[in-house]
């Protein structure tokens, strides 16, 4: 358990069993979250000035997701960090010189930042911020399903425990996915996917590969809701839809763009529009916002006539990262992520197949001489 900070607010959830479909694989019934308070105006100025200062001392930099605090956004880039995507999170956390990392996101990230950095320290300001992919997907089932299917590619999402990596051949983030499925389903191979079936369905669709796929979910994308949002859309009848494929397939069918958090933001800027329904987290609007003055960003909804609930479009884990979480980690070397060193080099395999195939792509090399034959890791 990590050490806390108060006061704390717990946030219940509860996986329905409704999404125990055929076959279904999600071992998510219930977990919880607690949100820090805002700071004080006066306190968050301080915080601020800590952080600055603490960076500076311990040879550390800020490694920020677009979902987390506007604050820890803003403060990463200021200070010569990074506010992106999973994948680039990744690369830069690699590639940076600093000592230490803040990683200001959900468990995942900071476990993929100390794969691959072993030697660096990588702090979070809560340890316990998950991801609902990860907690429906644990790697007992999670390697019973692939001792079942050998003769599969097994590809899994980069919101996974560092165990579930260390059993793939792929790892992916939804900035790459499509590329790295279709480029296994142009050398012949069936992919075992895990764990997000929206992704997973959007990929399948897309490329037409032979996939076989976990049922887990994201909590808060699973709940945008399509009769609602075709309602918006008739009511704006010029704005564009942006929607992360963690989304359900009614959902991403209304859509004028799909992407990743940094696929969104692109659209955004490249787009002719200037009015916008966004189905993601609402962390993303606040570098929407900034990014694009002059255009109009509306949340895609969430409740209505089909809703079970109202549910708020943010995750309960990355609103566990606070001002005071990176101050406290950053003075007490509190909430160390870590990895089991046994786990590492295999976990790092999938990992390194993953960046090396999208930076070929980014510089226009071939990349079919990074796809190797299943089983080969
Ligand atoms: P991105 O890789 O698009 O940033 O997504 C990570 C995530 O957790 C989305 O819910
Ligand atoms: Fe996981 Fe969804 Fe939160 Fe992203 S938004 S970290 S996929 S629960």
């Amino acid at each position: 358990m990590s050490s806390t900070l108060d006061p704390v607010i717990d946030v219940e959830y509860e996986q329905p069993d409704a999404l125990h479909g055929d076959g279904a694989v999600c071992a998510t019934h219930h977990a919880w979250a607690r949100v820090p308070p805002e700071p004080a105006a006066a306190e968050r100025l301080a915080l601020k000035e800590k952080i600055r200062q603490l960076l500076k001392q311990k040879n550390a930099v800020m490694v920020s997701h677009y979902y987390v605090h506007p604050d820890l956004q803003d403060l990463a880039e200021e200070t010569g960090g990074l506010v992106s995507d999973s994948l680039e999170m990744a690369r830069f956390g690699r590639d940076h010189p600093a000592t230490t990392l803040v990683v200001s996101g959900v468990r995942f990230m900071g476990e993929t930042a100390k794969i691959l950095s072993p030697h660096k320290q990588i702090l979070m300001p809560d340890l316990d911020a998950t991801c609902s992919l990860d907690l429906g997907c644990p790697v007992e089932d999670f390697s019973a399903f692939c001792d079942a299917h050998p003769d599969r590619s097994v590809v899994v999402y980069a919101n996974t425990s560092a165990a579930v990596k260390a059993r793939s051949d792929w790892l992916v983030t939804s900035s790459c996915a499509l590329d790295i499925v279709r480029a296994l389903k142009e050398k012949g191979q069936k992919v075992l996917w895990a764990p997000d079936k929206h992704l997973g369905g959007y990929i399948e669709r897309e490329t037409g590969a032979d996939m076989l796929m976990w049922n887990g979910s994201c909590i808060v994308h699973d709940e945008f809701k399509a009769f609602e949002l075709e309602q918006l859309i008739k009511s704006h009848p010029k704005a564009k839809v942006l929607v992360h494929p963690e989304s359900p397939a009614a959902v991403v069918a209304l859509a004028d763009a799909v992407g990743s958090t940094s696929g969104i933001l692109k659209a955004a800027r490249e787009l002719d529009a200037t009015e916008f329904i966004v189905a993601t987290d609402k962390g993303m609007m606040h570098k929407l916002r900034t990014l694009n003055p002059g255009k109009t960003f509306i949340e895609a909804p969430t409740a209505g006539n089909s809703a079970t609930c109202k549910s708020c479009a943010h995750c309960p884990w990355m609103a566990m990262n606070s001002l005071a979480g990176v101050a406290h980690v950053l003075e007490t070397g509190a909430n160390e992520v870590l990895v089991d060193p046994q786990l590492i080099p295999r976990a790092r395999v999938p990992i390194d197949r993953m960046l090396a195939f999208t930076a070929a792509l980014k510089a226009g090399q071939p990349t079919a001489g990074l796809v190797p034959h299943i089983g080969a890791a």
